[in-house]
């Protein structure tokens, strides 16, 4: 899932590893690396965490002023030390971050011709390939471009051939590659915060390039070979420190962060002073567009949900939403008049990129709601959204979904003045009601969390939990349901409260926590109603709620937590945070790797 690569001057094993320990939050499940020595490639690789690739690194050092080095979230075959990368075939050494989708014909034919393989993996199908391109006379980069002709799919590569011990060749068609530019020293990473440690210049390769790295600069191909100049920029990403400070966890950091960031986000989409939105939530025409399409994947689809009510509500402007595996391949009739918006932190999901793609092709407005404002999405976008939450390192993603809640927000309030739905009045009084949220956050975050641990103890010992919520409380409790089952792999599931008769009523007893998403809404009492049916059935209800709230329902809970009461616009996320710290805590009494929770990516650049 992460790629590094470096060629300079001094040694690079131990670099190489440190590079890929800031790739880590990706999610992996192995690792490697490989360099050139006394002309010959040599490399160690291990199941599992970085640190049993680091032990065999202490016992077994790895020299060489070349190498590169990989993280591996398993597609095809098992995250075994066998099928970890570097792969090696003749002299030829592979990192692949994707899959390739021809590999099978591909292999048949490499088979055919009397090649034996050593692992289950779609990758090593390209070592092969390149040492039978060799074999066949080829030079390296002749080999590289003969390669990346035949093979379909989605790739970053690096390469190293041991006959030339000063050059590291790369390609990209799908997941990111970036090229960093070091005194004497050239890098080549999955993104800049990679890079960071070495260097903050850097080139991102277009889709279809290839590059030549040495020690003293990189070429850079177009699929035809030609040479290409792509801009080098400087990267942000150096700027930011990725440690997890005073915290435990940088779930925890990031949970904690939220005031802050969020209030960082509203800043540049609110003006504060004359409490409006600002230009920069207009940067598509919302008056002009007669629906909005919504697209992305896990959290970011939930925010996704939350912003349809808001768009429909505020701006009177009808959203078809759907996650983007779907959304792609369901023949939506969509109007080219329309605007497609997709979110997504890392702004690389490969399913999120397609449904991109294909409604460009349609001819649609494309906005993009992002946090890495480098990445592809932002950069095949007409129009960019950052939601500058800062790095997002833990796997399950909490200040990203707060801060994508609130530029949707801004979005929605702005959307609905540029159409008239909503007066400047009533602007004012939402955007007032935004300004609130870091200062509520902060002693929500302060109040809640005694609490919220000492329930996560009772949830840790459940095998299954219900989230109900109505409104837009609804897709805030299938994140509530995610969050739990991302980090605590406690099955949990989210259900509109008022969908709970027609089907899962049917699992309650005294055993299954029911959580129940209730601000005093509009919803309140339809909601409360349901809760009544949960409590007629022996179930254990824990209510979060707001002061009205608890203050409305005589129901007996096991638990009630109580916030404070805020706008319905602003309720989503102050009603974040209970679920945040909720799955937080049960995690951490469960004793689970909280940041890399098994078998999940950070970001998932395969289909
Ligand atoms: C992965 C992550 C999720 C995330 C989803 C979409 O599955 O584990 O936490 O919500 O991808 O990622 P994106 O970067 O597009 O927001």
């Amino acid at each position: 899932c992460g790629i590094v690569g470096i060629v300079g001057a001094r040694p690079v094993s131990e670099r190489l590893v440190d590079a890929l320990k800031r790739l880590e939050y990706r999610g992996y499940d192995s690792a490697g690396v490989a360099t050139i020595h006394d002309g010959q490639l040599d490399r160690r690789r291990a199941e599992g965490k970085l640190f049993n690739l680091e032990t065999k690194l202490a016992g077994d050092p790895l020299p060489g002023l070349i190498g590169i080095a990989h993280t591996r979230w398993a597609t095809h075959g098992a995250p075994t030390e066998n099928n970890a990368h570097p792969h090696f075939t003749d002299g030829v050494a592979v990192v692949h971050n994707g899959i390739i989708e021809n590999f099978s014909e591909i292999k048949d034919a490499l088979i055919a011709e009397g090649a034996t393989f050593s692992t289950q993996t779609d990758t090593e199908v390209v070592a092969q390939l390149l040492a039978k391109l060799r074999r066949d006379g080829l030079d390296g980069r002749q080999a590289m471009q003969a390669m990346l002709r035949s093979v379909t799919g989605a790739y970053a590569l690096a390469v190293l051939f041991a006959d030339t011990p000063g050059t590291i060749l790369a390609a990209r068609s799908g997941p990111p590659l970036a090229v960093g530019y070091g005194a004497q020293e050239m890098f080549l990473g999955s993104d800049a915060i990679a890079l960071a440690p070495f260097t903050n210049e850097i080139t991102y390769l277009n889709d279809g390039d290839w590059a030549v790295l040495t020690a003293g600069g990189v070429e850079i191909l177009d699929h035809d070979g030609n040479s290409v100049t792509r801009p080098r920029q400087v990267s942000i990403a150096a700027a930011y420190m990725v440690d997890k400070g005073n915290h435990r966890h940088f779930m925890e950091k990031e949970i904690y962060e939220q005031p802050e960031v969020i209030s960082h986000a509203l800043g540049h989409y609110v003006d504060f002073t004359e409490n409006r939105v600002s230009a920069a939530a207009s940067a598509i025409d919302f008056a002009r567009i007669p629906s909005l399409a919504i697209s992305a994947c896990g959290t970011a689809y939930l925010a996704g949900l939350i912003g349809k009510y808001w768009f429909e509500r505020y701006a009177r402007l009808p959203v078809e939403i759907d996650v983007a595996s779907e959304f792609r391949y369901r023949d939506i009739p969509l109007s080219p008049d329309a605007a497609a918006l997709f979110i997504s932190q890392s702004g690389e999901t490969a399913d999120t990129l397609a449904s991109l793609r294909y409604c460009k092709d349609l001819g649609l407005t494309i906005g993009a709601v992002v946090n890495a404002s480098e990445s592809t999405i932002a950069r095949s976008s007409d129009a960019v959204f950052p939601i500058l939450a800062g790095p997002e390192i833990g796997v399950a993603s909490t200040k990203a979904f707060t801060c994508q809640l609130a530029v949707l927000a801004a979005l929605a309030v702005g959307a609905g003045r540029a159409r008239g739905t909503i007066s400047i009045e009533e602007e004012r009084v939402l955007v007032r009601h935004l300004a609130e949220m870091p200062r509520i956050m902060a002693s929500v975050l302060n109040a809640i969390q005694p609490k919220m641990e000492s329930l996560a103890r009772e949830l840790s010992k459940c095998r299954d939990v219900l989230y109900l919520g109505r409104g837009t409380s609804f897709p805030l409790a299938m994140e509530g349901a995610l969050k739990l089952k991302e980090i605590s792999y406690i099955h949990a599931e989210g259900y509109a409260a008022g969908e709970l008769k027609h089907g899962p009523i049917a699992l309650i007893d005294e055993n299954m926590p029911v959580i129940v998403i209730a601000p005093h809404d509009r919803f309140f009492e339809k909601t409360i109603s349901n809760m009544q049916e949960v409590a007629a059935r022996g179930g254990r209800i824990i209510f979060i709620t707001d002061e009205r709230g608890a203050a409305a329902s005589k129901l007996e809970t096991m638990s009630t937590i109580v916030l404070p009461n805020v706008d319905e616009l602003i309720a989503p996320m102050i009603f974040s945070l209970p679920i945040q710290l909720l799955a937080y805590h049960t995690a951490v009494f469960m004793g689970t790797d909280v940041d890399q929770p098994r078998n999940l990516a950070k970001s998932v650049t395969v289909e």
